[in-house]
């Protein structure tokens, strides 16, 4: 079971080499299990028992179930659909000597630089492009092996193991063909996408690694793949919403782009656009201002983000007393400055309901002197103040064009969820909670 659904996994994120491409990925299988394209432009209407998304810029997307009886509450899982990786620029062809072309790119968000040297890369986004009176959005793979960042030998620079800074702007810059070359790589995408080069008029474009996803290890108890992080919570939650039902309360899936940047675009966790929906979702139901906010106000989400476990070769850099392991469950991380959401409230009513559904939880704090990352919980409580916890799946490499989970780890995530998502929290009079499994 735990083995398929990591065959699952690695196809899912095989479809979604950019946060676009995630999108419609979830967005055609919530398509085929019933769930209706709701627009922002344009009026909603809901039936009881109904099943809806919504998404914006093509690169977020909320979820959502109505329920049979009166609305309480809503019950949210987020995650995030983008990873770090290179956005191409605008003029992105350089030609060297004329016998090189290489691509100008830019970091997007924190990635670890060595990893993405010397190995098959592509490119993958969105094009925008004037057909007739319209400007259409395009979705663009080159589905093959296209480009590559090629190492200094060690004989051009025998330091090259005594620890290396890399420049961005002259160390990264992939290679994308040889002599006469220039001018191909509109061609290329145009072709991937269908589209005639001279109508694009805007793009987005990220370079993605092309090594396929692999399960290993002495009993096939790992798994590697691009883009773990946060793709690996995503799928558990989509899997988990699919699987769920609930008659009191509706059940939110919400991935959102950007997190790797700050979170504070159009479409991110900073953004208004589930404060909006849930809002949205309450005045379509019939709820005035102090009905929604009293639904807000009993509601509970999960932050899901992927942790790091400890890693065999420094395990000095994981907290003396918090060790979490690959396989060894989900993790519910703390941090005293809040950067992680999780409490001593929300912590309880996590376990509790991880206990019911014999689910393992293990604990992540940052060393206290390691800072550590953020995620989009505490970010989006900003929008939308509810009960929160920060969990995720202990993984090696974040942040790596290749990352390392656990196969359990991945089913794990998708019991808990499905848990969290048919489970009743109730909020009464502030501090007592009741979680009705
Ligand atoms: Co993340």
């Amino acid at each position: 079971m735990s083995r398929q659904t990591a065959e699952e996994l690695i196809k899912f994120i095989e479809k979604s080499p950019s946060s676009f491409h995630a999108i419609d990925t979830m967005s055609r299988e919530l398509e085929a299990a019933g769930f209706r394209h709701l627009y922002e432009e344009e009026a909603w209407e809901f039936q009881a028992g109904g099943k809806y998304y919504v998404t914006r810029n093509g690169s977020s997307v909320i979820a959502f179930t109505i329920p049979a009886n009166e609305m309480k509450s809503f019950q949210i899982i987020a995650s995030h659909s983008d990873s770090p990786t290179f956005k191409l620029k605008e003029n992105p062809e350089i030609e060297v000597e004329k016998q090189f072309v290489k691509l100008n790119v830019e970091k997007y968000g924190g990635m670890l630089m060595a990893p993405w040297f010397d190995r098959p890369l592509s490119l993958a986004g969105r094009l925008l492009v004037q057909e007739e009176d319209k400007i259409v959005t395009h979705l663009v793979n080159v589905d093959r092996d296209l480009v590559m960042i090629p190492s200094l030998a060690i004989h051009m620079d025998r330091k090259a193991n005594e620890g290396y800074v890399y420049n961005p702007q002259v160390d990264l810059l992939p290679l994308l063909g040889g002599a006469g070359t220039k001018g191909s790589l509109m061609k290329i995408l145009g072709e991937s996408a269908g589209v005639s080069p001279e109508a694009v008029l805007g793009m987005d474009i990220y370079l993605y690694n092309r090594t396929k996803g692999s399960i290993w290890g002495a009993e096939e108890e790992f798994v590697s793949s691009g883009r773990l992080d946060d793709l690996q919570c995503a799928f558990a939650s989509l899997k988990a919403l699919l699987a769920s039902e609930n008659q009191d309360h509706v059940m939110v899936h919400c991935v959102l782009d950007n997190e790797e940047v700050g979170s504070l675009t159009r479409q991110g966790a900073a953004s208004t656009f589930l404060k909006d929906t849930l809002e949205r979702i309450a005045g379509c139901l019939g709820k005035d201002r102090e009905g929604y906010l009293r639904a807000i106000a009993s509601s509970f989400m999960l932050s899901a983000d992927n942790g790091h476990s400890v890693h065999p070769n420094y395990q000095d850099k994981t907290d003396d007393s918090n060790r979490p392991y690959i396989n060894g469950g989900i993790v519910l991380k703390f941090n005293a400055s809040q950067k992680y959401t999780t409490d001593g409230t929300s912590a309880a009513v996590f376990r509790s309901i991880c206990r019911s559904a014999n689910v393992p939880c293990q604990t992540y704090v940052n060393r206290s002197d390691i800072p550590g990352g953020s995620t989009l919980g505490n970010i989006s409580n900003g929008q939308v103040s509810v009960h929160m916890a920060d969990i995720g799946l202990p993984q090696l490499a974040m942040h790596s064009p290749y990352e390392t989970s656990g196969v359990k780890d991945t089913e794990y995530l998708i019991e808990a969820a499905r848990a969290f998502y048919s489970a009743d929290i109730e909020i009464l009079n502030g501090g007592t909670y009741k979680v009705n499994m």
